[in-house]
């Protein structure tokens, strides 16, 4: 069996994060997202692996290489434009031959890995199985739609008035089957070759097409919200460690991971937070669930429930909170505007101005 994972594409939604780069290489836990997809290809026993890619495809191949460290051998496979997940496969098609294989959206964080899943397919090997899973807003995503007997009826990208609440989950496991499909479908409303098209063609067809309802974590980090969500999660399940240096005027507080070459001086860290290596934290705050990357310089400041990529730095400023800070990011504070207040205050009034 063969992996496709899908690391092309244009991350409109992360803008302006991935102007510059692959939003499958924004990192969540200090770790990028498509890692985690290779790791969990990896231990379900995968190790010829395609990657998709598209216009950061150098980028994608500096951070992933030949795939050994991840014990897989991959093969980059071109895509000279997104022109939709079942165009990623009609590409591929020299590559994944007749053989079985696991579609992976690299932009995909599934808590749990797809060993188990890997193997009902090995084991019952229909023409396609879906993964799906409850969400509150299936709008943006795939959705299913079963009959009585559980049975996947129908497929609709990103309905506006969705049928169930079950979305597609962005891993696939397909015959070969399925290249007949991508190459008789046609382009959708938005110009893109659905995959949802390809595998209703095979369900229209009445091909074997079943559904695995997953229940565990799963995020598709489109948006900034669920890149935060995504790091939440990774960090709940931190090893705390600290490998680099904390002066005697920090506190330490929770599970903290201060990697090599990080340094702490004059600050309180409350995590869980990881704190990339080579690193400079001053005279500062880290609050919980914050992923600060490598080589970045934080002073004087306060920041939350964030993520800052390498070579960030953050100066003077009070506070952030929720927020996604890019590569070689310059934070710091406003000139000071000087405001008036104009106050009708009673006798023996209390009053707290931010000034
Ligand atoms: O995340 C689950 C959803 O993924 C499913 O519910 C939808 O049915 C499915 O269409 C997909 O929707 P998205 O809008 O999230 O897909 P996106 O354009 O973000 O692409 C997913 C990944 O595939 C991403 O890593 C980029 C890559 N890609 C995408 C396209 C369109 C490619 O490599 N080539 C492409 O042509």
């Amino acid at each position: 069996m063969k992996s496709l994972v899908l690391a092309g594409g244009s991350g409109t939604r992360l803008r302006p994060i991935t102007h510059t780069s692959a939003k499958q290489l924004v990192p969540v836990g200090n770790k990028p997202v498509l890692f985690y997809g290779l790791e969990a290809i990896a231990a379900a026993g995968i190790t010829d692996v395609g990657i998709v890619v598209g216009d950061t495809a150098a980028e994608v191949e500096e951070a992933v290489g030949d795939g050994s460290r991840f014990g897989i051998k991959v093969t980059y496979i071109r895509q000279e434009a997104p022109l939709g997940l079942a165009h990623a496969v009609l590409i591929a098609r020299d590559f994944l031959g007749d053989d079985d294989f696991l579609m992976y959206l690299g932009d995909n964080f599934i808590v749990g890995g797809v060993t188990s899943v890997v193997r009902e397919f090995q084991a019952d090997r229909p023409d396609a199985r879906v993964l799906l899973t409850r969400v509150p807003d299936p709008s943006r995503f795939g959705v299913a739609e079963l009959d009585a007997d559980g049975r996947v009826v129908r497929l609709e990208e990103k309905p506006a008035h969705p049928k169930s609440e079950l979305a597609l989950v962005g891993v696939y496991l397909f015959t070969s089957a399925i290249h007949d499909a991508v190459r008789e479908i046609k382009p959708s409303g938005r110009g893109e070759l659905e995959i949802t098209d390809a595998i209703q063609w095979l369900i229209d067809r009445r091909l074997d097409v079943r559904t695995t309802t997953i229940t565990g974590y799963w995020k598709d980090t489109g948006d900034v919200e669920d890149m935060l969500e995504a790091n939440r999660t990774v960090l709940e399940g931190l090893t705390p460690d600290v490998l680099g240096t904390v002066d005697d005027a920090s506190q330490i507080v929770g599970r903290v991971r201060v990697e090599e070459g990080a340094v702490v001086r004059g600050s309180r860290i409350v995590g869980p937070v990881v704190v990339g290596a080579g690193t400079v934290v001053t005279d500062s705050y880290i609050g919980p669930f914050t992923s600060v990357s490598d080589n970045c310089r934080i002073h004087d400041s306060e920041i939350e429930f964030s993520i800052v990529l390498s070579d960030a730095s953050i100066t003077g400023v009070h506070r952030l909170e929720a927020s996604l800070i890019g590569r070689t990011v310059q934070v710091t504070p406003a000139p000071r505007v000087r405001s008036a207040h104009r106050l009708v205050l009673g006798d023996y009034s209390k009053v707290q101005i931010a000034s």
